[in-house]
């Protein structure tokens, strides 16, 4: 089925897919509030390369998960990612003006809606995650809740953003970075993957953690490569802005090279990972290598 298509065929379709969910569970602009709702569909709609979501779809073809599972844990993810893009490009954090080639919320918008879109988008995933008999088990469905609630609080996701607001102008050490790059971008990146793996085998299961651990620190590190390598209209966000900003980042603290070397390392230990399945982890595979060759 789709086996025979390529790579960005599949990923086109995949696209689409969570758009689709996105665009149903999002509310209409026309109910009150307006504003927020508005605010919230222009935040989560019509932009990002999907990685997140494409991972969840990834690791669910391995592990033969539910399609309607894949859906609710792809769009959920997106949610948190979007919510975790409005604010920090909020003045109080990057300040960052363009987002996927759109003026950013804040912008677009003001200070208070964007703080709060990120509020709304943040619980809808939460929402839809909970939908009532969306998993067969409700315990699986308990354990899937967790590992995002996990994933995106202080000791996931929002404190690697904590570090790395913190972090600005030291410098920080090799591993003092991987632990910032870890949670701020390698946890909601891996509850992704894990999520889709929801219902694998537990062979399965460790394969996806042990691959997404590693592709999760290799987006970040690409991330990095990228402000200084690409330009602002091919990003669809400022470019050059870590340096501007004071940021420590790989390739502040490792050289270009060196940290290109080391996303390819993170690559192959990826595949590695993998090295037990056959073509079922053919996605998973094309996408580590998407995540580390891309170009925005
Ligand atoms: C940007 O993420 C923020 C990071 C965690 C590095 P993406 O590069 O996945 O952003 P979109 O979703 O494609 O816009
Ligand atoms: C953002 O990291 C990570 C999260 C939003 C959690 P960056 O600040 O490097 O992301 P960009 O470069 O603005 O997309
Ligand atoms: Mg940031
Ligand atoms: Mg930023
Ligand atoms: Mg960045």
């Amino acid at each position: 089925m789709n086996n025979a298509l390529d790579f960005s065929a599949w990923a086109k379709h995949q696209q689409s897919r969570v758009e689709e969910v996105l665009d149903e569970v999002l509310p209409s602009e026309n109910l009150a509030p307006q504003k927020l709702h508005g605010a919230m569909r222009y935040s989560a709609l019509g932009g990002g390369k999907r990685v997140r979501a494409l991972l969840c779809y990834a690791a669910a073809e391995l592990c033969s998960t539910d399609d309607s599972v894949a859906d609710a844990a792809a769009a959920a993810v997106e949610l948190i990612h979007a919510y975790s893009l409005v604010h920090d490009d909020m003045p109080c954090m990057d300040n960052d003006d363009l987002r996927r080639g759109k003026p950013s919320c804040h912008k677009q918008y003001d200070d208070a809606t964007a703080l709060l879109v990120g509020d709304a988008l943040q619980t809808l995933a939460f929402d839809i995650l909970s939908t009532p008999e969306l998993c067969s088990s409700a315990n699986q469905q308990i354990s899937m809740l967790n590992l995002l609630a996990k994933a995106s609080g202080s000791l996931g996701m929002a404190g690697g953003q904590a570090i790395d607001l913190d972090a600005v102008g030291k410098s920080l050490s090799q591993q003092e970075l991987e632990t910032m790059h870890q949670l701020k971008t390698g946890a909601l990146i891996q509850a992704a993957a894990m999520l889709g793996a929801a219902g694998g085998t537990l062979a399965q299961i460790s394969a996806v953690q042990h691959f997404a651990e590693n592709i999760g620190l290799a987006f970040q590190v690409v991330d990095d490569i990228l402000d200084i390598e690409a330009d602002t209209a091919t990003l669809g966000k400022t470019a050059g802005k870590d340096a501007d900003s004071n940021k420590p980042t790989y390739v502040s603290i490792l050289g270009l090279d060196v940290a290109k070397q080391l996303a390819n390392t993170l690559y192959q230990n990826a595949l590695d990972a993998l090295l037990p399945y056959d073509e079922k982890a053919t996605r998973l595979r094309e996408l580590a290598g998407f995540i580390t060759q891309r170009s925005f």
